[in-house]
């Protein structure tokens, strides 16, 4: 274990499953003491027990992100608590996948879930843990993006608006933040090979086959991206969009 975030406190959301899980080991590995949450508790849990068992330190705190204002700001409450009111690092992860379907039989019941969990959380929750942060003159806000975010793609309509969006709010986040001294970047990952994932390899085998690594992203390789992000190495980088894709938004 190195500890190039020793003594930071972050706080990922969706670290109960998939790219989440990596990103909350890879930070704990480098000292962060990691606030892992999501819905499922038994996943919670265990990602905490794996990250203790590799010598790291981390905290389940359960939120339904989808839940709106209020549960928001149960897990900011929540998260503070733990980091005693100073979270360094606040990984705005989770999102719902979306399978493609064509635009017209997308219904609103999805169109609104899909808003509420991988935009209005994202935004609600920065908004109550961005402003201690810059009162402190420090901090750091990655937002988990998408190559779907960069490009358009038929039947992805509402996961690739939710993801530029995300795109988005990283750039404004820099300009309102950054001069108070909070970092705000995207990592932005192409087919990444969760259990998910794994399971639908042969429908991204053509986004694949046009990457120039020709393979998708491993979780670990994303959360490398979101140290790199989260540590002093990056620290004149704002807004920022660091693409974990194999190439493929580049081409
Ligand atoms: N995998 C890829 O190929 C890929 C590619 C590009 C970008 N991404 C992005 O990477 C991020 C993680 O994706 P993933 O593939 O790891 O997804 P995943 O395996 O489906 O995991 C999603 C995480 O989000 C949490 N989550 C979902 N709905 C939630 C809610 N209502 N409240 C609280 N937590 C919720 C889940 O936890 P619970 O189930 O415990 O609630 C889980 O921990 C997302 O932002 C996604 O857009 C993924």
């Amino acid at each position: 274990m190195t500890a190039r975030l020793q003594d930071r406190y972050a706080l990922v959301t969706g670290s109960t499953d998939g790219i989440g899980v990596a990103v909350a080991q890879a930070l704990a590995a480098e000292g962060a003491h990691v606030i892992v949450s999501g819905r499922n508790t038994d996943r919670g849990k265990e990602t905490v027990r794996a990250i203790e068992e590799a010598g790291g330190r981390a905290t389940f705190v359960a939120a339904d992100l989808g839940r709106g204002a209020a549960a928001i700001r149960e897990l900011a409450d929540a998260a503070n608590e733990v980091a005693g009111g100073a979270l360094d690092i606040l990984v705005n992860n989770a999102a719902l996948l979306i399978d493609p379907a064509p635009t017209a039989e997308v219904g609103e019941d999805l169109i609104d879930q899909a808003l509420r969990v991988n935009v209005k959380a994202a935004f609600l929750l920065t908004g109550l843990i961005a402003p201690a942060m810059a009162a402190r003159g420090k901090g750091v806000i990655i937002n988990m993006g998408s190559i779907n975010g960069l490009f358009g793609s038929a039947h992805s309509a509402l996961y690739s608006a939710t993801k530029a969006t995300i795109h988005s709010l990283t750039k404004s986040w820099a300009a309102e933040y950054g001069p108070a001294g909070v970092r705000v970047n995207t990592v932005a990952p192409g087919p990444t090979l969760t259990e998910k994932i794994s399971g639908i390899q042969d429908r991204l085998a053509p986004m694949i086959a046009a990457m120039p690594s020709r393979r998708a992203s491993t979780p670990a390789e994303v959360g490398a991206a979101v140290v790199f992000l989260a540590g002093d190495d990056a620290s004149n980088i704002h807004g920022a969009t660091l693409s974990v894709d194999g190439g493929r938004a580049a081409v």
